[in-house]
């Protein structure tokens, strides 16, 4: 690692409908620990973010409150800084996408897309609300499911039985917004060809630093073949108008990521600094980090390198994505109480509490990370109260009342000192590699350490007797300079509880470095208390102001506000889909195949001809239990020259993955060949 690192830090730019809770304060505690303990070690880390003002929900929710998007937009960017804030994150900027920056960029990187040749324009059909005069996004669109005939079930997917399909399948569909049955109506909308730079994007996942589970997932989409993307949507629409277009406006995604761009272009602006170009441009060394939630590492790992690439700006140095937060083992419910919003939870306990907590937990994966509520509150009074805090509220009274607070001049127990100095490069790496849990298991540990010191030296026994004045000196002079170790090595996750220690000894804003030069022979300032215990009747009265939230209906724009499938998987035409055919098939043969992890080779039959394909089904199948069976294959799919070997085909199979997909097995007496109707 260089000395001087120049590092560029995002956290996910927030959908400016509605307020936070504590899922997304998870991301920015974490990203804000990364940026802190980077700027610590003198590195510069500018750690940018906003709002994602754009798209559909946005519009609706304004619309519902009879404001503009822009007065919605402005009065929650507003609130959100005002709660990351309090949370103690410390953003360089929080600007938001619907920003004359944001607006610039995109139109510059739609443009040299466009050049490239990369933008297609195909007409498809969709969803339209004939009283609203809209075209419907998936999730606006709700009828009974066509398999399972359940109700009230979303345009993209059924809550009751999984199927997922198009909104136009639905029985009865009725438009959400209007509560009338949709038509159908054709629309010409224009199409990144995100499959132009499926080399690159190989190269730039096995090049980067991507984490094993976000590779696998990249490999499993590349194994699919990537597909072009919607990037347009009609009017009315919230967002930017597409340049030379008649009532086309960018989708929401589109810019959403520019406007990380954004944010540092008006940071930039604001601090009169030049480095634009230092950062994105195409040969930039400086480092570029994404901390994102897992739902959304489509976007960042596909999309946004592709186009940054495409429109020669650099790409990202990483991504760092995380899992979602549960409380109490379960997903955030507002009926429980447990839909925790930062506000709720600001309003009864200090941010530091929960900082710790999760920092006691984080790690570098993306499994949802659990916020159990009992569990909470034993771990902080025990860890921060009972071992961290107690060591400077034992020591720190004997060193005002009987030394004027003056510290003594030399350190009683130097070997126990350089111990905790020692462990400084594993905290920190851990830390770098965000095993978060793994920097506060060693710190706690030294906790410990300087607790029994305290233990075995007993000032308060020791005072007692004139001649061991001194004594009582230089061991609350050594426990106060373990104490404000800890307090350094801390001071990336509990900010202003180091601010208030660097008030207590009366000294200047702490480095990570100055942990080499023990504080002797100096004058403290009387302690404070830090912290105090949580009190169960705390954490109780979040859970009851939780259960009132409940009260308010929820706005569909929360509940819509995600990708659906088809914006990634464009709706199809009939006749598109009558171009696929579809054969019933008997697998021949099912083998390994040497060196892949996912495939299986497969020979299908399907009548006159035998056809190699790879199938991604290693997972849920052994070969030999293939052989024999039949199947439904694409028979006219392009062939693909994989690593392995030309793969002529593509079988079907459904489930979420691993154990669970299953190949389509039609009845017995299917026989290869047939067409599939
Ligand atoms: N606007 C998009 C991001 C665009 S980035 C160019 C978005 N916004 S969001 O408000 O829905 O989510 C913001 C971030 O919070 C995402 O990274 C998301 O994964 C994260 N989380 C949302 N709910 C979460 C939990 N329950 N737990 C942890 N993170 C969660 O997506
Ligand atoms: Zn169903």
């Amino acid at each position: 690692m260089p000395n001087n690192r120049h590092i560029l830090v995002t956290s996910a730019l927030y959908y400016a409908n509605g307020s936070l809770h504590l899922g997304h304060i998870l991301e920015t505690i974490q990203s804000d620990i990364w940026v802190r303990l980077q700027r610590m070690q003198g590195h510069e880390c500018i750690h940018v973010c906003g709002s994602d003002a754009h798209g559909t929900p946005i519009m609706l929710q304004a619309e519902k409150r009879g404001i503009t998007p822009e007065q919605l937009v402005s009065e929650i960017n507003q609130e959100h800084k005002t709660d990351f804030a309090a949370f103690l994150i410390d953003f360089n900027n929080f600007h938001t996408t619907h920003s004359t920056e944001n607006k610039t960029l995109t139109e510059l990187i739609y443009s040299r897309l466009q050049a490239n040749g990369d933008i297609v324009a195909k007409k498809i059909t969709q969803a339209f609300d004939p009283v609203k005069n809209m075209f419907l996004p998936d999730r606006y669109v709700k009828g009974e499911c066509p398999k399972c005939g359940a109700k009230d079930q979303y345009g993209d997917s059924c809550e009751v039985c999984g199927a997922t399909y198009a909104p136009t399948d639905l029985k009865n569909p009725i438009s959400v917004v209007s509560g009338v049955a949709p038509i159908e109506r054709e629309s010409e909308h224009y199409f990144f060809k995100l499959e132009n730079y499926t080399d690159l994007l190989k190269k730039w996942t096995t090049q980067e630093h991507l984490q094993p589970q976000i590779t696998n997932k990249l490999n499993e989409w590349f194994e699919a073949g990537l597909r072009q993307w919607d990037i347009s949507r009609d009017g009315p629409y919230f967002g930017f108008p597409i340049p030379n277009t008649e009532n086309k406006y960018f989708y929401v995604w589109l810019d959403a990521p520019i406007g990380y761009m954004a944010s540092f272009k008006n940071w930039c602006d604001k601090n009169k600094t030049d480095l634009f170009e230092t950062f994105w441009g195409k040969d930039s060394t400086c480092e570029l980090y994404h901390f994102i939630g897992k739902d959304i590492v489509y976007f960042h790992a596909l999309f946004w390198p592709a186009m940054l690439a495409a429109s020669q700006f650099r790409t990202p140095t990483a991504l760092y994505a995380h899992g979602f937060l549960t409380v109490n083992g379960q997903k955030m419910s507002k009926s429980r109480g447990t839909f925790i919003t930062a506000r709720n939870y600001l309003d009864h306990l200090a941010p530091e509490y929960l900082r710790y907590y999760l920092a006691a937990k984080l790690n570098d994966g993306i499994d949802d990370l659990d916020l159990n509520l009992d569990d909470f509150t034993t771990r902080v009074n025990a860890d921060l109260i009972g071992k961290y805090v107690n060591i400077a509220s034992r020591c720190a009274g004997f060193i005002s009342k009987n030394f004027e607070g003056k510290l003594a001049d030399k350190l009683f127990d130097e070997a126990l000192y350089l111990r905790f100095v020692s462990e400084n490069t594993q905290i920190r790496d851990n830390f770098e590699s965000r095993q978060y849990h793994r920097a506060i298991r060693d710190i706690m540990a030294l906790a410990d350490l300087a607790n029994q010191f305290v233990d075995q030296n007993k000032p308060w026994e020791l005072i007692k007797n004139p001649e061991n004045h001194e004594k009582v000196q230089l061991v609350c002079t050594q426990a106060i300079n373990l104490f404000r170790l800890l307090t350094i090595y801390l001071k990336p996750v509990l900010p202003q509880i180091a601010s208030n220690v660097e008030k207590f000894l009366n000294i200047a804003p702490m480095q990570w470095q100055d942990i080499h030069k023990p504080l002797l022979n100096h004058t403290i300032n009387p302690y404070q208390p830090l912290l105090q215990r949580i009190d169960p009747k705390q954490v109780e009265a979040i859970l009851e102001k939780g259960k009132t939230l409940m009260t308010d209906t929820p706005t569909p724009a929360e509940n819509i506000s995600k990708p659906t499938p088809s914006d990634i998987a464009p709706i199809i035409t009939y006749n598109e889909f009558a171009k696929v055919d579809l054969r019933i098939a008997k697998i021949v043969n099912a083998e390994h195949v040497e060196g892949a992890d996912k495939l299986l080779k497969l020979t299908l039959n399907i009548g006159e001809e035998n056809r190699q394909v790879f199938a991604g089904i290693k997972s849920a199948y052994q070969p030999e239990d293939l052989i024999g069976k039949m199947t439904v294959m694409v028979a006219n799919l392009a062939p693909r020259q994989m690593r392995f070997g030309l793969s002529e085909g593509m079988v079907l199979a459904a489930g979420p993955g691993g154990k669970d997909l299953w190949i389509l097995e039609p009845h017995a007496g299917a026989q290869a060949g047939m067409k599939v109707k």
